[in-house]
């Protein structure tokens, strides 16, 4: 028998045997997380097709109002705050303790996967519904929250709603526009009121710790056969704008040697990127995946190019050396290609320690399950970095197959995602004796 099935066999097992703490089971995962996928499916597509359901889209409105017709079955008490994140609070019964918070994200990136966010959203609504069946009252009162937008697809920032509620978001990234959308109004589509942002704001102390079950994204822990992951910390994220402005000219009448191709210095600043990220030890990387030519036109020298920056590093000191460095070289490609070269900051995401406490939480549910762990950093940008700064954090993750994410080709087995949510609620448990 292969060594995880062993081990899942023996998590089965070892729930069965475990004290009479109830079990959420990859059967209703699975029927929940294929429920939600078809909110954003492609046409005609199945559930391998994957998904688009962007934040503040109607795919996502949609999405939002199957998950929160889970948490109204719960008997939990429903809410949408200003930046439109969704929670659902469940009394304890000590109601003068802060809450323990946990949850997750159901946007996704264009053409995305069906596990992203989805898995811990959908787990921690499970939570809830597996306490009330089992007639389990928690001493903490219990909060599960699904985080407005976490993806970037809205003009490149990531964490929206979540910076909302921490009291992160600049004003001027209320008046960004996506889509022919400006995000004043996108966050009203959701049932958000941008006008009392304020009123989002999450106090200190106002909940107990954060927690939130993902995917990994990354091909850890599935080269590795562990079950769950034990994340250390988030790396530190900077989204940058980069507008190269050249010369639209004729592609026929104007010679190599006279011409200001935004597309030629962008094609540069593309490889330097990579070149720096790859170019000293340590996990950095750096990413251009978005990019608009103008006028894009076969027989005319490119004018200008819109395109995205992401760099990310554990270290923030390193990122902004990595940052400068990109910038240097962009100076000495606009010198030699006759372009300018613009490089915008719009957001910088903060790298973000997990609580100890809360590792050990993981770490005692794990071994109640029976299942084993590994110890890693999220490479990937989550909500969870936001509330470090809040209140302490924990992440849960569960194998990607293949190490694939943010594509249709995104997978994570039914029994994984199941030993992830039993893990969530097992933390739970014991974060709010
Ligand atoms: O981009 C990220 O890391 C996250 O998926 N928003
Ligand atoms: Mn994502
Ligand atoms: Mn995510």
């Amino acid at each position: 028998m292969r060594r995880r099935n062993f081990i899942s066999a023996c998590s089965a097992s070892a729930l069965l045997s475990a004290p009479a703490t109830p079990i959420i089971s990859a059967d209703t995962l699975q029927a929940q997380i294929t429920a939600l996928s078809a909110f954003g499916r492609p046409n005609g597509g199945n559930f391998a097709s994957g998904v688009s359901r962007v934040g503040y889209s109607d795919e996502d409105i949609a999405g939002r109002n199957y998950a929160m017709s889970l948490m109204q079955k719960t008997g939990a008490k429903v809410r949408l705050d200003a930046a439109g994140n969704i929670f659902a609070s469940r009394p304890g019964t000590d109601n003068s303790l802060p809450p323990l918070l946990f949850g997750s994200h159901i946007d996704s990136v264009p053409n995305g996967g069906n596990f992203d966010g989805d898995l811990g959203s959908l787990a921690s609504i499970q939570v809830l519904q597996v306490l009330n069946d089992a007639q389990i009252q928690t001493r903490r009162p219990l909060t599960t929250v699904i985080w407005a937008c976490e993806e970037a697809s809205f003009s490149g920032a990531m964490l929206n709603g979540s910076r909302m509620a921490a009291g992160e978001l600049v004003p001027k990234e209320f008046d960004q526009v996506s889509r022919g959308l400006i995000k004043t109004e996108a966050v009203r589509r959701i049932g958000g009121n941008p006008a009392q942002i304020e009123t989002a704001f999450i106090k200190p102390k106002q909940y107990h710790a954060y927690l939130e079950l993902h995917i990994e994204q990354g091909g850890t822990l599935a080269r590795d056969r562990t079950p769950i992951g034990i994340v250390d910390g988030i790396v530190a994220v900077d989204s940058f704008e980069v507008t190269i402005i050249g010369l639209a000219n004729h592609a026929g009448t104007t010679p190599m040697r006279e011409r200001q191709d935004a597309l030629v210095a962008a094609s540069m600043l593309i490889l330097a990127v990579r070149d720096s990220a790859i170019g000293e030890p340590g996990a950095q990387v750096g990413t251009v995946g978005h990019i608009d030519v103008t006028p894009n036109a076969t027989n005319v020298v490119p004018g200008e190019v819109r395109m995205s920056l992401d760099l990310r590093d554990i270290d923030a000191g390193k990122l902004k050396r990595l940052g400068d460095k990109i910038r240097a070289q962009a100076k000495s490609i606009a010198t030699n290609t006759g372009t300018e070269i613009q490089i915008k900051a719009i957001v910088h995401h903060e790298p973000a320690l997990a609580a100890p406490d809360l590792q050990r939480a993981i770490q005692s549910a794990a071994d109640k399950l029976r299942l084993d762990t590994k110890h890693l950093p999220s490479g990937a940008g989550h909500d969870a970095q936001v509330m470090a700064s809040l209140m302490p954090m924990g992440m849960i993750f569960v194998p990607s197959i293949g190490g694939i994410s943010h594509s249709p080709k995104e997978l994570t087995s039914w029994q994984d995602c199941a030993n992830g949510a039993n893990i969530l609620m097992e933390s739970v448990l014991a974060l709010s004796r």
